[in-house]
C-alpha cells in the first residue's frame, strides 16, 4: 500500500465524516447525495482491497448518525436498516447472485443453489424515512431514522401530515402496528418555499429530500403543518406476523389502513423484468410531482426475507437501484488547450474515467483561464463533474479538502499551441484568442464546421481526413477543397480510389448548396444555422451583404449589436472579401434564389416538360432535376415532341441532334437559373 492511498484514504474519511455531520447535525448539507455515494464507494473499495486501512472511526463502520438534540430520543422497536445501493443491472445481478449464495450455504451448505424469487418493485422517493406506531389503532409515536437504532421523537410534527392516519382505518386492529414511510415534500411545495425564502433572503433548501428532513425536525409543528409534507408508506410489522406471507400484501393492507401507498409498485418475476421498470422509471419519473431517485427492489416472499435476515446495516432482501446520477466526483489527471475554428484557446480537463448519467466522461470544458482561477482547480484535485442533457460535460466545483500535496498550478499558455504565434486576450472577453489567420489549428476547426452536416453537409471528410489535408498543405482554406482531385487524395494515406472518388463527389455536390448553409460554414462568430437563416432572407445574395452596414444588420429583427459587428466587421477583411471570390468561382451559392432546398416551391415551370443532356457547369443531374421539380416542371429522360425544353451541357450528344430536329427549344444550365431567378419574388429591405 503507497502513502497516497493512505492519505487518500484518510482524506476521504474526513471529508464523509464531514458531509454527514453538516447533513443530519446541521441540517445544512455541503454535498450533493449522489457525491456523496460515490465517495463512500471509493473508501468501501479501498478499505476492502487494503483491510488494513479500515479504522473504526471509519464511516463505513457505522450505521448513522447521531440525533441532534432538541427532541427526546427514542430506541426503535425494530431497528431502521438502511439499503444496500446498486447503480446499475449488473450491480443487482451481483446483488441477486449474492443472497442466492446466502441462502444456499444456510439451506444446505452448498454454495451456487439457484433460488429463484418474486421481487415487489418500487419507486425510492426522496424524502425522509420515519417509523410511525399505533397502538391499539392509534397514532402514538413519530420517530425519525436517526441512526437506525434510535432517533427522534417527532410525533407532534408527524401528526400535522393530512396523509398519516390518525387512526387505522381497519376494525380490529393488531394491539401494535408498526409502519415506515418516506414522508416528503412535493417538488412544487418546494419550489415555492425557495422562491419565498429568496424573497426574503433566507437560505435555499438544496433540495427537497433535505427540506423534507429540515421540516420534519422543526422545533414548532406549526411550522410544520404549514410546510404541506406527505407520506408514501412502505412497509408494515405486524405484532402478530404470521399473518402476512407477502410484502405486496402489506402494501395492500397499508392502503386498507387509510395509508398512501405508492401507485407505482409492480410484480416482477425475475432481474429482466426487473430491468424492464428500471428504465420504463427512468423517463416516466420526471413526470411526477415528487422527487424519485431510484427503484427499491424487494423479495416478496417474507418467509425468504426472513431466512435472509439483515447484515449489521441492511436487510440481504431488498436493494436501491440507483438511477445514474448527472453529477460524480472524479479526478483531473491533466489540463490540456483546444484551438478552436475562431481561434479561441480552451482549457480541457483531462478525467479519470467516470460514468456519468450512463456514459463514460473522460474530458470536461473549463471554458477560460479565469474559470479555472474561479475554481481553484490544480492538475490532481477532485472535482464534481456534470453531464446535463446534452451538454458538454463540465467541472462545477473542487474538492478541495481531497487536494493531495503535489497538485500542480495550472497557467494558460501565452502562445498558440499550434502555431506557436503570441496569443491575445480581447478586452471584455476571458478568453485568450490565436489571431493568426493561417494558424493550422484554426484552419483545421473551419474546414470541420465547412463540412459539417448544418454547413455544407460532405459527408465522407471527417477530422481525421481534414486533418491529413491540412498537415500535407493540400488545404490551406476551405476553397482548396474543391481543386482535390481523386489522383492527389489517392496519394494519402489509406486512401483508395473508390473512396477518393467519393469524397471528390460529395464536395462537388456541396456547391448545389443554399446561401444561408455556405454563409453559415464560413463560420463567421455568432452566426449560427438560424441568424444565417435570418440573415440572408433579408440579404438574398452575397453583395448586398458585403454593403450592408452594422447598422443596418442591426436593424433586422431578431439580430443583436454583437451580431451585426461581427457580419460586418467580417466582411471587409480583404482576406475574407478574397475566399468568397474564390468559392464564387468554383461555383458555390452566394444568391438565395436557386437554391434547391428553397421549400416555396413556385408553379413557374407547371406543365413544361424538361430533358438534361450532357454535363452542366455547375449543377449535377440530380440537382437539376430538383429544382424543375420545385418549380413544377417535369423531367423526362428523352426527347419528344411534348419536350418543351433541353438543358445541354457540355458534351451534349444525340439528344442534342434530336431536339434541334423536333425544334424543341436548346437552353444553358445558366439560361435555367435565370428563368428561376428572375420570377423569384423581390425581397425588399
Ligand atoms: S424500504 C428495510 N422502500 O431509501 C427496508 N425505502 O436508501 C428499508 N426509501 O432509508 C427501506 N423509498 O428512506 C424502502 N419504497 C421504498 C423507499 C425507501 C425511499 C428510502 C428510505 C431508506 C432509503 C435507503
Amino acid at each position: 500500500m503507497t502513502p497516497e492511498i493512505q492519505s487518500r484514504a484518510q482524506q476521504l474519511r474526513e471529508k464523509i465524516q464531514a458531509a454527514s455531520y453538516a447533513y443530519y447535525v446541521l441540517d445544512n448539507p455541503d454535498l450533493e447525495d449522489s457525491i456523496y455515494d460515490r465517495l463512500y464507494r471509493e473508501l468501501q473499495d479501498l478499505e476492502s482491497q487494503y483491510p488494513a486501512l479500515i479504522t473504526p472511526d471509519s464511516p463505513t463502520q457505522r450505521v448513522g448518525e447521531r440525533p441532534a438534540a432538541g427532541f427526546s430520543s427514542v430506541r426503535h422497536n425494530i431497528p431502521l436498516y438502511s439499503l444496500e445501493n446498486a447503480f446499475d443491472l449488473a450491480e443487482f445481478a451481483k446483488w441477486e447472485a449474492g443472497w442466492q449464495r446466502h441462502l444456499g450455504l444456510a439451506l444446505s451448505g452448498a454454495v451456487g443453489t439457484k433460488e429463484s424469487a418474486e421481487y415487489v418493485c418500487e419507486l425510492k422517493i426522496d424524502g425522509s424515512a420515519i417509523a410511525l406506531t399505533y397502538e391499539q389503532g392509534l397514532l402514538v409515536r413519530g420517530v425519525t431514522r436517526g441512526d437506525g437504532e434510535s432517533g427522534e421523537d417527532i410525533t407532534q410534527n408527524i401528526r400535522t401530515i393530512r396523509s398519516i392516519p390518525l387512526k387505522l382505518n381497519i376494525p380490529n386492529p393488531p394491539p401494535i402496528v408498526e409502519v415506515r414511510g418516506e414522508a416528503f415534500l412535493p417538488i412544487a411545495v418546494f419550489d415555492q418555499l425557495n422562491q419565498e425564502r429568496q424573497q426574503t433572503g433566507e437560505q435555499l433548501l438544496a433540495n427537497p429530500r433535505n427540506a423534507a428532513a429540515g421540516t420534519l425536525r422543526q422545533l414548532d409543528p406549526k411550522m410544520v403543518a404549514q410546510r404541506k409534507l406527505d407520506f408514501f408508506a412502505y412497509t408494515l410489522h405486524l405484532s402478530d406476523e404470521a399473518q402476512i406471507n407477502y410484502h405486496w400484501e402489506s402494501l395492500e393492507l397499508l392502503q386498507q389502513m387509510g395509508f398512501k401507498v405508492n401507485p407505482h409498485r409492480e410484480l416482477c418475476a425475475d432481474l429482466t423484468a426487473v430491468g424492464a421498470y428500471y428504465d420504463r422509471w427512468n423517463t416516466e419519473r420526471l413526470n411526477l410531482a415528487y422527487m424519485t431517485d431510484g427503484v427499491v427492489v424487494k423479495i416478496n416472499s417474507i418467509a425468504l426475507q426472513q431466512q435472509l435476515g439483515f447484515t449489521n446495516k441492511f436487510p440481504r432482501w431488498a436493494v436501491a437501484l440507483k438511477y445514474p446520477a448527472e453529477e460524480a466526483p472524479t479526478r483531473v489527471i491533466d489540463i490540456s488547450v483546444n484551438v478552436g475554428r475562431t481561434g479561441a484557446i480552451t482549457p480541457l480537463a483531462h478525467l479519470a474515467p467516470v460514468q456519468l448519467a450512463g456514459t463514460t466522461v473522460q474530458r470536461a470544458t473549463l471554458h477560460n483561464g479565469d474559470r479555472i482561477a474561479q475554481l481553484d482547480l490544480r492538475i490532481g484535485d477532485t472535482v464534481i463533474v456534470r453531464k446535463a442533457g446534452e451538454i458538454i460535460p463540465e467541472i462545477v466545483r473542487v474538492l478541495t479538502d481531497l487536494r493531495p500535496s503535489g497538485a500542480q498550478v495550472f497557467k494558460m499558455p501565452t502562445h498558440c499551441p499550434a502555431c506557436e504565434s503570441i496569443v491575445i486576450k480581447p478586452v471584455n472577453e476571458a478568453v485568450l484568442r490565436c489571431i493568426n489567420p493561417s494558424c493550422p489549428a484554426i484552419l483545421k476547426g473551419s474546414l470541420v464546421h465547412w463540412v459539417s452536416r448544418d454547413a455544407l453537409d460532405i459527408s465522407g471528410l471527417g477530422e481525421k481526413l481534414v486533418e491529413q489535408l491540412v498537415d500535407s498543405k493540400f488545404v490551406n482554406s476551405v476553397a482548396d477543397l474543391y481543386d482535390l482531385t481523386v489522383p492527389k487524395l489517392m496519394t494519402l494515406e489509406r486512401m483508395g480510389e473508390k473512396s477518393a472518388t467519393k469524397i471528390v463527389e460529395a464536395i462537388a455536390s456541396s456547391k448545389s448548396k443554399p446561401w444561408s448553409r455556405v454563409l453559415y460554414g464560413l463560420g463567421i462568430r455568432h452566426i449560427g444555422s438560424s441568424n444565417s437563416s435570418i440573415l440572408t432572407e433579408k440579404y438574398p445574395s452575397v453583395d448586398r451583404l458585403i454593403q450592408a452596414n452594422a447598422a443596418q444588420i442591426e436593424g433586422i429583427y431578431g439580430v443583436g449589436v454583437e451580431i451585426a459587428q461581427s457580419v460586418s466587421t467580417w466582411f471587409k477583411q480583404p482576406l475574407n472579401l478574397a475566399l468568397i471570390d474564390r468559392l464564387q468561382s468554383v461555383g458555390l451559392q452566394f444568391e438565395q434564389e436557386i437554391s434547391i432546398e428553397n421549400n416555396d416551391a413556385s408553379q413557374l415551370f407547371a406543365g413544361k416538360t424538361f430533358v438534361v443532356t450532357g454535363t452542366l457547369p455547375t449543377l449535377k443531374r440530380d440537382e437539376a432535376k430538383a429544382l424543375i421539380q420545385q418549380n413544377g416542371g417535369k423531367m423526362t429522360d428523352s426527347i419528344s415532341a411534348k419536350t418543351d425544353y433541353l438543358v445541354a451541357g457540355e458534351k451534349a450528344g444525340s439528344k442534342l441532334a434530336k431536339a434541334e430536329k423536333l425544334g424543341v427549344k436548346i437552353i444553358a444550365e445558366s439560361d435555367l437559373l435565370a428563368m428561376i431567378k428572375n420570377d423569384s419574388s423581390i425581397i425588399t429591405d
